[in-house]
C-alpha cells in the first residue's frame, strides 16, 4: 500500500473474523517490521512474544477485561531489557520506552499493510501480564497488541479524528 495512504486508514480495530487464522508468513512479516525499527544507538532492546496457543491467549485475555479482547485472535507482547537499552550519560535518561514503542508501532503499520485488524493495548493488569508471559529479570512490558483479520464485511469508520495540522505543528 502507498505509505500515506496506509497511514490515513489505518485505524485501531477491535472485532475480529475468529475462524480465520493468520498464515504464519504473514505474522512473521509483521514480526519482522518490529525487528527492522531504529533504536536508540541501535540497542534493539526488545523481545515480541506472539501468544498464539488457547491456553495462553486465555491468560493473556484475563490481563485485560474488555468484551472485544476475550475475542483476540492473536496477541503480541512488547518486551524490552532496560540493561540493554541505551542510556543518556548526562542525566540517566532510558530510552527503553521509545524503542518500545516504534517496534510496536512498525508492527501495527505492518499489520495494516497485511489487511490485519490490530488494537494497541496498555491498560493491561502488569502483574497478571508478567506472570502470563513469564517475564524475566530486568525485562519490562510497555504494551500488547491484538491481532486479527476484521470480520467479512466490517467497515472501518473512516472518520480520523485528528487536531488540525495548523495546531499541531510550529515554525520557529
Ligand atoms: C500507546 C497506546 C495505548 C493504547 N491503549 C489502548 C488500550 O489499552 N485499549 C484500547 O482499547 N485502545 C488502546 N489504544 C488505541 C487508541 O485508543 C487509539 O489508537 C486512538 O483512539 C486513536 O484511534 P485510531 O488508532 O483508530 O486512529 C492505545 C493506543 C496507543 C497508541
Amino acid at each position: 500500500m502507498e505509505f500515506y495512504t496506509l497511514i490515513e486508514n489505518r485505524e485501531t480495530i477491535r472485532v475480529y473474523d475468529s475462524e480465520k487464522e493468520i498464515p504464519r508468513e504473514v505474522l512473521t512479516r509483521i514480526l519482522n517490521a518490529g525487528r527492522l525499527a531504529p533504536s536508540a544507538s541501535n540497542r534493539q532492546p526488545w523481545t515480541f512474544v506472539l501468544v498464539a496457543s488457547e491456553s495462553k491467549l486465555e491468560q493473556v485475555r484475563a490481563t485485560y477485561q474488555r468484551e472485544w479482547f476475550q475475542k483476540a485472535p492473536y496477541i503480541i507482547v512488547v518486551v524490552g531489557d532496560k540493561t540493554k537499552s541505551w542510556v543518556r550519560p548526562k542525566d540517566g535518561y532510558n530510552s527503553i520506552e521509545t524503542d518500545l514503542a516504534i517496534a510496536m508501532d512498525h508492527m501495527i503499520l505492518a499489520a495494516e499493510n497485511e489487511g490485519v485488524g490490530a488494537c494497541w493495548v496498555i491498560a493491561f493488569d502488569y502483574e497478571m501480564l508478567a506472570k502470563a508471559i513469564g517475564l524475566q529479570e530486568n525485562e519490562v512490558i510497555y504494551s500488547m497488541a491484538a491481532m486479527g483479520y476484521p470480520p467479512k464485511g466490517f467497515q472501518k469508520k473512516g472518520n480520523k479524528k485528528r487536531r488540525p495540522l495548523q495546531e499541531v505543528e510550529r515554525e520557529i
